[in-house]
């Protein structure tokens, strides 16, 4: 695979097909897109479906191509808010003079409109029409417009159109436009850093076949590895035991329990530049650990009674370095949650905590989604319901303005 298009494996791109003759070429990027790892699920504006039709575009994309923003059926299979927070991206190709317009002005009177709307992720577009129509100063103002607000701009090409005309406007190569949108996810934020990051549950054996540990399932910090990396960071990822694949270009140690974590944590701090704390670490384990398994009621005995003693905290160790690397943790907390984290940010001496609730079932442990408060010693940003990747990028996206002082 290609090196510049590696950032696309496993991205969740909602493609935006609007109409126009190039309609058809959406058939051959889904495919590119997918080639290189993409998941992808398809909106289709009405006028998009006079060009090709829903069922090629299903048929490729491996799911059903989504058309209403007011069909009972779709909203409660996979709604127009549960699409904008399933994409890491919404690429819009090919984008139409006429849907530029209605993005641009804000408008929300279809379903691709709406989920644009309602996204937290980027926003590219692709436009693709007559050479007159782009040059069009109402067309050159909406484009201006949209950059203007952060949406991104993929083209479009010169050449000749579809209409015999010669001129800027066609939709971008399907090769060029693929890599491009690869090139979206390479922000280039922490280019030169070296970002150690913990994740996932430990592990504290009881006996040979009983242990303690929690819910974590390790993807809030394989997120994370994934938008440093992203980023341009080299990234070692210090895991617990979890079920997440982790990204190719990650240096990745496999720890148990929170004392192994601990030490391949210091084994490699020198080497570190920003540290990044997600894993749930055990705060204890039990005093001893049995050599052979604990039976059932020895001696009649109904109760078990098993001794603690604290676990390093790993974290604070790493602030206490001088020099210590930029250090963020995070604070899973079920209530006075801003407090509490506010607390452990001030203790444990960290640059920047990220507080999550994770007694609501719907965010946190587990879940796709998280809702975090980022915290610093002077301020505090607040982020609404978002996916664990739109996420990660928004806190490397903050570690970054830190380190520049931008923030
Ligand atoms: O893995 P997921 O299912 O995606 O869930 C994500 C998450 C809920 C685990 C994650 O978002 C999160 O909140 N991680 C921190 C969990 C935690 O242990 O929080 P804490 O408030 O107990 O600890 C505060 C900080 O100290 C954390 O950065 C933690 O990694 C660190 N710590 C804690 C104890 C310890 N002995 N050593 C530590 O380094």
């Amino acid at each position: 695979m290609n090196n510049a298009l590696l950032t696309l494996r496993n991205r969740r791109i909602l493609l935006g097909v609007t109409g126009g003759i190039a309609a058809y070429k959406a058939a051959e990027l889904t495919r590119r897109l997918q080639d290189q790892g993409a998941e992808i699920r398809i909106i289709m504006t009405r006028s998009a479906t006079e060009f090709i039709t829903p069922l090629t575009l299903q048929a490729l994309s491996r799911n059903p191509v989504h058309l209403d923003l007011l069909n009972p059926d779709t909203e409660s299979a996979m709604g127009h808010i549960d699409l904008a927070r399933w994409a890491d991206l919404i690429l819009i190709a090919p984008a139409s003079a006429n849907f530029m317009a209605r993005l641009a002005s804000g408008h929300g009177d279809d379903l691709l409109t709406t989920v644009c709307l309602a996204a937290e992720c980027p926003v590219a577009v692709a436009p693709a029409m007559n050479q007159a129509m782009w040059a069009k100063p109402a067309v050159q103002s909406n484009q201006k417009l949209l950059v203007s607000r952060g949406v991104h701009l993929l083209g479009p090409d010169h050449g000749i159109q579809a209409c015999g005309d010669t001129g800027a406007g066609r939709l971008l190569d399907i090769e060029k436009l693929t890599l491009a949108t690869s090139a979206l996810f390479d922000s280039g934020e922490l280019t030169g850093q070296t970002v150690m990051i913990t994740a996932g549950p430990t592990r504290e054996a009881i006996d040979p076949v009983r242990y303690i540990s929690n819910h974590s399932s390790g993807k809030q910090g394989y997120a994370l590895a994934e938008a440093a990396l992203d980023a341009g960071a080299r990234v070692i990822l210090i895991s617990g035991p979890t079920q997440q694949t982790p990204p190719d270009r990650v240096d990745l140690v496999s720890v148990v329990s929170a004392q192994d974590m601990h030490e391949n944590v210091q084994s490699r701090l020198a080497e570190t530049d920003i540290f990044i704390g997600v894993a749930a670490v055990a705060d204890y384990r039990p005093k001893l650990v049995q050599n052979q398994k604990i039976k059932k009621n020895t001696h009649g005995q109904r109760t078990l009674m098993l001794e603690f003693v604290e676990n390093p905290d790993i974290i604070a160790e790493v602030a206490k370095r001088d020099p210590k690397p930029f250090t963020v943790g995070f604070a899973a907390e079920t209530e006075h949650i801003e407090d509490y984290a506010r607390k452990k940010l001030t203790e444990k001496k960290l640059d920047l905590i990220i507080a999550n609730n994770v007694a609501d079932t719907d965010i946190g442990f587990n879940s796709d989604l998280n809702e975090t408060t980022i915290l610093w010693e002077n301020g505090k940003i607040d982020m609404p319901t978002m996916s664990k990747k739109a996420l990660s990028q928004k806190i490397v996206t903050i570690i970054s303005q830190h380190l520049k002082h931008t923030i």
